[in-house]
């Protein structure tokens, strides 16, 4: 028979937020984080959970694969498992995946059907090449990337060494074309060998450094760009600077020498605050200005109307908001997955367009790209003994208009809809979610689910056509990557998703790519005339988004979620919960037991 479609396979492998991505005929058919499957956040390690999700959704085995291309920023990936047959390597490629990946048929493989490109290079095609325009610019900028030596885009030569960093790229392309305007390298930096990224000179490193100074954690940046408008303006000193259009990056000076400590239940109460406060504004105006110059270049060495945006440091919204305001694009468009699980992405379509020179034709116009679970696989998650004694399930006509009313009686609502959302932020399939029009929503979530620092905010949802309303600034806001002023008339309406700066990170919802989640906004909106909700995500604090409908499950059961939505079913604790709960805890892991009487007893891939 023959083949039907044309498949590729990206992959962003070893090192953090390891992803796959299968693209069918050039479309994403289906993308996936390890972690959602392994629950452990921001998965390491060999790939094979992520390639098997992927392929067994789409029903094919790896023979049926065109092209695999993988990166990871470390060193290209055939250097890397070499290294890993005759070296430890367990931050990598931890001791009890290792077996199984050296009989994994991509392990060293030395087929010319499996490519490894570099880094900047992936995030870059990440963002044009499933944007909506036929020409424009791009900006990456992230922690670190690969060595010079092993960039493979050709660019403008300034003298960096072999052994430097990306941390910046900046690009032009016009259909499937691309060239590299400017990269940025990072020269080693000298130090422990342990300490080289916290040390390095650069923009995404030194905001990196900055989240491990006040949180002990390089990847907490979200946090920090949350704390950043307590501080005073001007109380730390310059730690990004743009010189004649260069950046630099003062020397980490003794002004700052506060131990960090681990985020405890103290935490925010520590005398150090302030300080951290402080220097949380200070590296995000630093930050915001360097990025504002950067982007204002591009436009005008390029002309171009259009930018698109990738790398971790494009899940700034606070950053992309001026950029959308202020850098003078027309349209501005971020990868969802800009961090490194949208390096899948990037793989993906540089295989599709570079090696295998297929045209344009896919627009990724939402981040939905999990696979689906069945009714069955959802009745099926609730079938355990344990789990049916002390839930109430009801399938409801209209899930929308029953939700809705529970969220106006202040209910907490877990929102589990078809496929999940590629990236790191619950667009709406793997929600949680809020009344807004009450400030002590916030804490109410904190307390009973989310377990975060008061300072940071909730985020919210909102009608895609209300938005210009409630929201200053005219660019959409699709995958709750831009922050926006929210209207002073509308902030005592809608508090519990308004930051201490008057600001929000909205995401419009349209009913073309939600329809779920923009029929309940219209609910709500029908019942109390606002048309915007609270949305986190559906997990708690230090857990993976959920995946499946075991997670929503064993999620609910041990939390404070009122109310389980399951596709259109409504489950309620009853009763017994309070009982039956801590018995389980006390015989093994929820989690387990939910899964336990799963009709296949499989997980995510299955
Ligand atoms: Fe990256």
């Amino acid at each position: 028979m023959p083949k039907q479609h044309i498949y590729v396979l990206g992959l962003n492998v070893y090192d953090h937020d390891v992803s796959a991505c299968l693209l069918r005929d050039g479309a994403i058919a289906y993308a996936i984080s390890k972690e959602r499957i392994t629950r452990e956040k921001h998965a390491s390690g060999f790939y094979k959970e992520v390639v098997d999700y992927c392929l067994s959704a789409e029903g094919i085995t790896l023979d049926d694969v065109d092209l695999v291309v993988r990166n990871s920023y470390i060193l290209p990936v055939p250097e890397m498992e070499e290294r890993m047959l005759h070296q430890d390597m367990p931050g990598f490629l931890p001791i009890a995946e290792r077996n199984e990946a050296i009989k994994h048929p991509l392990f060293r493989s030395k087929s010319d059907k499996v490519v490894s490109i570099s880094h900047h290079l992936a995030h870059a095609y990440s963002a044009f090449a499933v944007s909506p325009f036929k020409d424009g610019v791009v900006m990456i900028v992230d922690g670190v990337g690969n060595y010079q030596a092993d960039a493979m885009e050709s660019h403008p030569q300034d003298g960096a060494s072999p052994l430097a960093r990306e941390s910046e790229s900046y690009y032009r392309f016009e259909d499937t074309r691309l060239e590299c305007l400017k990269k940025v390298y990072m020269e080693p930096a000298r130090g422990l060998l342990s300490d080289e990224f916290y040390n390095m000179p650069g923009l995404g490193a030194l905001y990196s450094r900055v989240s491990t100074y006040v949180f002990g954690d390089w990847n907490k940046c979200g946090e920090l760009m949350g704390l950043a408008p307590y501080g005073r303006h001007g109380q730390v000193g310059s730690l990004l600077e743009m010189k004649d259009g260069e950046l630099h990056v003062p020397f980490w000076g003794s002004d700052n020498q506060q131990p960090f400590v681990l985020d405890g239940g103290s935490w925010d109460k520590s005398p150090t605050m302030q300080h951290w406060q402080d220097i949380a504004w200070r590296v995000q105006d630093d930050t915001e200005n360097v990025l504002l110059a950067r982007a204002r270049w591009l436009r005008e060495t390029t002309s171009a109307k259009n930018l698109c945006v990738a790398g971790g440091v494009a899940l700034n919204c606070v950053a992309n908001g001026r950029i959308a305001r202020e850098a003078g694009f027309e349209n501005v468009w971020i990868q969802p997955a800009a961090g490194d699980d949208g390096i899948a992405i990037g793989c993906a379509y540089y295989g599709w367009l570079e090696v295998l020179k297929q045209r344009r034709s896919f627009v990724m116009e939402h981040a939905y790209v999990g696979r689906r679970y069945s009714d069955a696989e959802v009745a099926a998650a609730l079938q355990n003994f344990l789990v049916r004694i002390q839930v109430d399930v009801r399938r409801s006509d209209d899930i929308c208009r029953d939700t809705a009313k529970l969220l106006a009686d202040q209910r907490v609502i877990g929102w589990f809809q078809g496929p999940s959302e590629f990236g790191p932020r619950a667009l709406g399939n793997r929600s949680l979610i809020a009344d807004p029009r009450k400030a002590e929503m916030k804490d109410i979530l904190n307390s009973r689910v989310k377990h975060r620092q008061a300072f940071r905010p909730f985020a919210p949802i909102v009608l895609a056509e209300r938005m210009r309303d409630i929201f200053e600034g005219e660019e959409d806001s699709p995958y709750m990557l831009i922050a926006k002023p929210v209207r002073p008339e509308w902030r005592d309406k809608i508090p519990a998703i308004v930051h201490v700066d008057g600001s929000a990170r909205v995401q419009s919802v349209r009913e073309e790519t939600n329809p779920m989640l923009y029929r309940l906004l219209k609910a709500f909106d029908a019942l109390t005339g606002v048309p915007v909700l609270i949305n986190t995500s559906f997990n708690v604090k230090g857990e993976p988004i959920i995946e499946t409908p075991q997670d929503a499950v064993s999620c609910f059961l041990t939390t404070g979620i009122d109310h389980l939505v399951l596709h259109d079913t409504l489950v309620s604790k009853t009763t017994m919960h309070k009982v039956v709960t801590p018995v389980m805890t006390t015989f093994g892991d929820v989690a387990t037991i939910v899964s336990s009487t799963t009709q296949d007893g499989s997980r995510g891939g299955g």
